[in-house]
């Protein structure tokens, strides 16, 4: 059997027939930039994130800038955020003249609300958690230190779309929240794509002139901005997704389920947690990713590989203060022990049960377990 990590057709034939239609509809009316379709987006992925405003940006690194920006967040600050996270959301920190300072995560592989404190300073002026592979952090314990030490919150959720913390989605908890469209992401445009949500009138209306050139609905120029418009064939398809993001999600937390149950008894991996399906349940995880640790992990996906299944690492296994290039000269050690174990097993909506199954006959074949 051959299960490849991602499908990438799979983004647009899974519902090909209306994304078709939209797609065509919108290339014929002529409407291409900040048109109906991108204002419906912005509604609709509001209305879904239970907050008052959506604005469509070009890609999450962007958004994560402009929110940057709109936080405050300027030169001389420091950010405090975790390493294992794409190099995005610390070159956002960079764009705006901050200097990025990184936190351990803990287990569930997010910032360790722990390590938070006591980096600390007196230029320390946000905390951005980034909400990986489709979890929220413990968004209670970081607001609650935020507010302590008069920090604003900037949230990463590219990878957070529709998971949960007690009841509130990812994306809302700070001054605004990114998400990402990218192709693989749970919510995958036919390219790059990504929005900023937020309840405040005023962030969002900054916001909405950043994105594009500074100006206001009156076309005056009110400040500096940029092009950074989400186009309205990606807004046209994301709506056809938008409606159906409950089912992905529902699939996603199956496929889940069914890896837990099946390798829950292999001593040699650490596993997400699998989701709760309770009402009351403090994490509603949506899986974005099935990232495990793994002993000998390396050996693992080599014999997944030989056996047609591909495994990714997670920004190819380093912590974004490992890539020398960069200059960072923190070290982490909790952070670089997780990232050394950890991989990522095929999760997306292509997946079918017998693939779920098939992988995971093999790793418990490479542990002896069968
Ligand atoms: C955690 C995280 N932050 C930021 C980004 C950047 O998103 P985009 O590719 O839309 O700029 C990604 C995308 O992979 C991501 O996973």
């Amino acid at each position: 059997m051959q299960v490849p990590f991602f499908r990438y057709p799979h983004v647009y034939d899974e519902h090909h027939v209306d994304i078709e239609q939209a797609l065509l509809r919108t290339a014929a009316s002529g409407s291409y930039i900040m048109q109906q379709e991108l204002r419906e987006f912005e509604e609709r992925l509001a209305e879904y994130c239970g907050v008052r405003h959506a604005v469509g940006v070009g890609n999450a690194t962007d958004g994560l800038e402009l929110n940057l920006r709109v936080a405050g967040v300027g030169y001389g600050d420091e950010v405090l955020l975790p390493s294992h996270t794409f190099v995005a959301t610390a070159a956002a920190v960079i764009a705006v003249g901050a200097k990025p300072v990184f936190a351990e995560i803990g287990q569930d592989h997010l910032i360790d609300p722990d390590d938070i404190e006591h980096r600390i300073t007196e230029r320390t002026t946000a905390i951005m958690p980034a909400q990986l592979n489709g979890r929220t952090a413990d968004m209670e314990r970081i607001t609650a230190i935020a507010e302590r030490h008069g920090l604003k919150i900037v949230e990463d959720s590219a990878q957070g779309l529709g998971s949960r913390f007690c009841g509130r989605m990812a994306g809302t908890f700070g001054v605004a929240g990114v998400f990402s469209f990218y192709p693989a992401k749970i919510l995958g445009a036919l390219g790059d794509g990504g929005a900023v949500v937020t309840d405040d009138e005023e962030v969002a209306q900054t916001l909405r002139q950043l994105r594009d050139h500074g100006r206001d609905e009156t076309g005056e120029v009110v400040r500096w901005g940029r092009n950074s418009r989400l186009d309205n064939l990606q807004a046209a398809v994301l709506l056809v997704k938008l409606a159906r993001i409950g089912e992905a999600i529902t699939t996603r937390r199956r496929l889940a389920a069914r890896y837990h149950q099946a390798l829950k008894g292999i001593a040699e991996l650490v596993l997400p947690p699998p989701p709760d399906e309770s009402a009351s349940a403090v994490h509603y995880d949506v899986f974005q990713n099935y990232e495990v640790e793994a002993d000998e992990r390396d050996g693992l996906r080599h014999h997944l590989r030989d056996r047609g299944v591909a495994t990714l690492l997670q920004w190819s296994g380093k912590g974004v203060h490992q890539f020398s290039a960069l200059g960072f000269t923190q070290s982490l050690p909790t952070t670089e022990a997780i990232m050394n174990r950890s991989m990522m097993l095929p999760m997306n909506t292509s997946l079918i049960d017998d693939e779920i199954d098939y992988i995971c006959e093999e790793i418990a074949a490479f542990y002896g377990n069968l």
